[in-house]
């Protein structure tokens, strides 16, 4: 059996699920925490001997903490070595609608659940006197606004925000930490937008790298930064996004002047383009 263990949040679908089976393949033991226990179950079940299903609600500190209290005795590890805080829930609506109970539930759940998740790892990795990493799952749309998705945006700029603090705060502690933003990724919560096929092509042509990402783009990231070979990486936030966030220059309308620079910077006049 393996030395390491890595505690997953929200992997009882998704994207969660996703890295949870590349942690596996990856040699890690797996703690497979969902709310909803019965899908932790089925991911569980689906890794084989090196997964263990936990039932919890990461808004709940005591439920986070008697998950990871039963992960230890399982594993024989006082603590894990590696926490992927990934739960997250998004609530559509428009501002001047949205109910204010969507607003707090998405706070309660992406931000205030990933501190209280990330906490109980680090007490218990501190107790037990030894070293750790932590991902989180934070997302484009935390860096760029997106018209209707209530409180998820702040929620992940504010997550990116906790984790640079989290480095800063536990990095002398032995705890590295860092945040990984997916973009546009067919899997997870963003399933069904791709379910039209139109979408799926519109907004596949508009990543630099022409294709949508996949849950797997994002798992080998996660593992890279929770790995030694990210020894020296703390209070990051990777976009995983194929280059579309920091596309947004190439959808404005530009002067046609503009488009014929040419390669030594000078405007190309007779360029027919
Ligand atoms: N899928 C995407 O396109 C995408 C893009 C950017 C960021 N993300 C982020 O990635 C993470 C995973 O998203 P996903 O697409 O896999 O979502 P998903 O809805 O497919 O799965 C989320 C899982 O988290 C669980 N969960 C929700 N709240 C929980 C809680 N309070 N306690 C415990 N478990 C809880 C759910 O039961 C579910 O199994 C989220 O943080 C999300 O914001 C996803």
């Amino acid at each position: 059996m393996s030395d390491r263990s890595v505690l997953i949040t929200g992997a009882g679908n998704g994207l969660g699920a996703e890295i949870a089976r590349a942690a596996a393949a990856a040699g890690w033991i797996v703690g497979v925490l969902d709310r909803d226990l019965e899908a932790a179950a089925r991911t569980a079940a689906s890794i084989g001997a090196e997964a263990i299903a936990l039932g919890a609600d990461t808004t709940d500190e005591a439920q986070v903490g008697a998950a990871f209290d039963e992960f230890a005795a399982r594993t024989g590890h006082p603590a894990p070595d590696g926490l992927v805080a990934n739960a997250g829930i998004v609530r559509f609506g428009p501002l001047l609608d949205l109910d204010v109970d969507d607003w707090r539930r998405v706070v309660d759940v992406n931000l205030t659940g990933t501190f209280i998740t990330a906490r109980s790892f680090a007490r218990r990795v501190v107790d037990a006197g030894r070293s750790g990493a932590i991902v989180t799952l934070t997302s484009m749309n935390g860096v760029a606004a997106g018209p209707n998705a209530g409180a998820y945006g702040a929620t992940k700029a504010g997550v990116a925000l906790l984790t640079t603090q989290l480095a800063l705060e536990w990095g002398p502690l032995g705890i590295r930490a860092n945040a990984v933003a997916p973009g546009l990724i067919d899997a997870g919560m963003s399933g069904p937008i791709y379910a039209d096929a139109e979408i799926r092509r519109l907004r596949s042509e508009r990543v630099p790298i022409g294709r949508l990402g996949t849950g797997a783009d994002v798992a080998s990231v996660v593992l890279f930064l929770l790995s030694d070979e990210a020894a020296y990486v703390s209070g990051t936030e990777l976009l995983v996004d194929g280059g579309v966030t920091g596309s947004v220059i190439s959808t404005l309308p530009r002067p046609r002047s503009v488009d014929s620079v040419g390669p030594g910077g000078r405007a190309d006049d007779g360029a027919d383009r």
